[in-house]
């Protein structure tokens, strides 16, 4: 059966990378071993982490001066993970919606939380343009949320702080990204990076060695590189798959063409939303995200679209829970042709109830 997934994640997945994951399953480069049975102390996955590694290095243009991690727990155990190793007391975020909310309130269990720019009023609806945020000298790192995936808002400028630390989730490797402005970047990679159980943190060298007593090993940084995140038992399997994705963005052009092509799909759903007195985006046009695109009809016919459009092969339509509406979520794996057949399907939807 064909069906476009627009799950916010786990998501949909590229194609020819689970074709090849299905082709080299049972035996990997003719070894007569699976990779889900390769040991992480074999000169076979070694090789596999050294490459997943030096691909991302390559698309994001990481540095010498960072340690790249392949970490579990997801983006959640990082929101305790960056207040333990950077063993900061007091901290500046950015309160850009609900992922935000969470990574603040974790925080707080370690250390005093400045909240320096809130969208509360605005009902999360649109971001701060970078001089909007202002950072008292002394309070630490600076906490983002480059893309909320429930609100749908996108920053597009990062404001200037010498220890910025972001929560990539859900827009890491959608776009070119300046690493050398960041201290700390993390994500859960069950969006752009690969399967669900791996979380990459990409950290500047000299953050390292700073870390409370308390922080637990396996999410110690300095731990984890001096071990090449093998310290513990990595989740193999999901960073194989990870390098499988991290090859097939090198081979489709690299970070500029997907950019390229990320704007042209979320082009294609907002033009029609915007061109629709049916449909309507609630986000500020100027910080929509190119990723997870909210949406709304008229209220009471809602799930009546949600239950045809499922039936039609669109799946994963309805909004967040705490939000409601739909979402879409159009990240790298979305090919163009399914931002279509939403489109045709809304507007089809759009002339028989409209
Ligand atoms: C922006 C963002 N941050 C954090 C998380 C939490 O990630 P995880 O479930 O991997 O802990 C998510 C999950 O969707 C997310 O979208």
């Amino acid at each position: 059966v064909s069906v476009w997934n627009f799950s916010a994640g786990p998501a949909v997945f590229p194609k020819p990378v689970l074709e090849r994951i299905a082709f080299e399953l049972p035996d990997w480069h003719g070894t007569g071993q699976s990779v889900l049975e390769l040991s992480h102390r074999s000169p076979a996955f070694e090789a596999i982490i050294a490459d997943a590694e030096a691909a991302l290095r390559r698309l994001l243009g990481v540095s010498d001066d960072y340690a790249v991690l392949f970490l579990q727990g997801g983006a959640t155990l990082q929101f305790a993970a960056v207040p333990l190793n950077l063993a900061a007391t007091k901290a500046a975020y950015v309160d850009s919606g609900a992922w935000a909310q969470k990574a603040i309130k974790e925080a707080q269990r370690y250390l005093d939380v400045d909240v320096v720019w809130s969208g509360r009023n605005d009902d999360y609806r649109r971001l701060p343009r970078p001089e909007e945020i202002e950072v008292l000298a002394g309070r630490g790192y600076l906490h983002l949320t480059s893309n909320e995936t429930i609100g749908g808002v996108q920053l597009r400028d990062f404001p200037k702080h010498d220890l910025l630390v972001a929560d990539m989730s859900s827009d890491i490797l959608s776009r070119p990204l300046d690493v050398g402005s960041f201290g700390v970047i993390y994500a859960g990679a069950q969006k752009n990076l690969g399967p669900a159980g791996l979380t990459v943190v990409i950290v500047r060298k000299d953050l390292l060695r700073h870390a409370a007593v308390t922080t637990p090993s396996a999410i110690d940084y300095t731990q984890q590189a001096a071990n090449g995140s093998l310290l513990n038992t990595p989740p193999t399997f999901a960073i194989y798959a990870a390098g499988l994705v991290f090859a097939w963005l090198e081979e489709l052009g690299g970070l500029e063409e997907i950019a390229l092509r990320n704007e042209e799909k979320a082009a294609f759903l907002y033009t029609a939303i915007d061109a629709s007195d049916f449909y309507h985006s609630p986000i500020a046009p100027a910080d929509r995200s190119l990723m997870n695109a909210p949406f709304r009809a008229p209220e009471a016919l809602e799930p009546l679209f949600l239950q045809e459009a499922s039936q039609a092969g669109l799946l994963e339509l309805k909004g967040h829970r705490s939000v409601g509406g739909m979402r879409a979520s159009l990240y790298n794996a979305m090919p163009l042709a399914g931002v279509q057949a939403l489109v045709a399907f809304m507007g089809d939807f759009e002339g028989r109830n409209g």
